[in-house]
């Protein structure tokens, strides 16, 4: 007598665990598998400094550096300037793309020059002053 109400017990028992859905492995979790949307494949962007796009003439850039009076602020051997408010640009030796990038968009003290010079001028001051300074 006590051992079936015992195993009625067990049965009710399990029933209810079933019956939450607990044991019957049809659980979900919130995991996600899929991505939506498209990934990036390129890392850089060259939207807004399109000088990068161009190739510079280093004797064309000479007279942009002149003109613009870069050599106010900036030491430049090729161009004799001992300018001190910017980097001394022998010793920094900036990338072509550093340039670009500073004389288009400035910094700080550095006016940007991306709406008085054109993208050709850019480049060409560009390749002056990394070529000049090996940098
Ligand atoms: C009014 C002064 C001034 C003028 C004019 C100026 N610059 Fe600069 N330049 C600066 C200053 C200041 C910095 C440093 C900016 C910073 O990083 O905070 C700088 C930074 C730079 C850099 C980055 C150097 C490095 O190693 O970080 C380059 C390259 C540069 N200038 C090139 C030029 C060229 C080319 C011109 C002319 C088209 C020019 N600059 C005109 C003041 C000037």
């Amino acid at each position: 007598m006590r051992r079936t109400r015992l195993v009625a017990l067990v049965l009710v028992l399990a029933l209810g665990l079933l019956a939450a859905g607990c044991l019957d492995g049809t659980e979900t979790t919130a995991t996600a598998d899929k991505v939506v949307g498209v990934l990036p494949t390129t890392t850089t962007t060259t939207g807004d400094l399109p000088a990068l796009e161009l190739m510079g003439d280093a004797a064309a850039g000479k007279a942009v550096f002149t003109s613009q009076s870069c050599g106010s602020c900036h030491v430049l051997a090729a161009s004799g300037t001992s300018g001190a408010v910017g980097p001394n640009l022998d010793e920094s030796k900036p990338s072509t793309e550093l340039v670009v990038t500073r004389v288009t968009e400035g910094k700080s003290l550095m006016p940007a020059f991306g709406e008085t010079l054109t993208a050709q001028q850019i480049a060409d001051v560009a390749a002056y002053v990394s070529e000049s300074t090996g940098g």
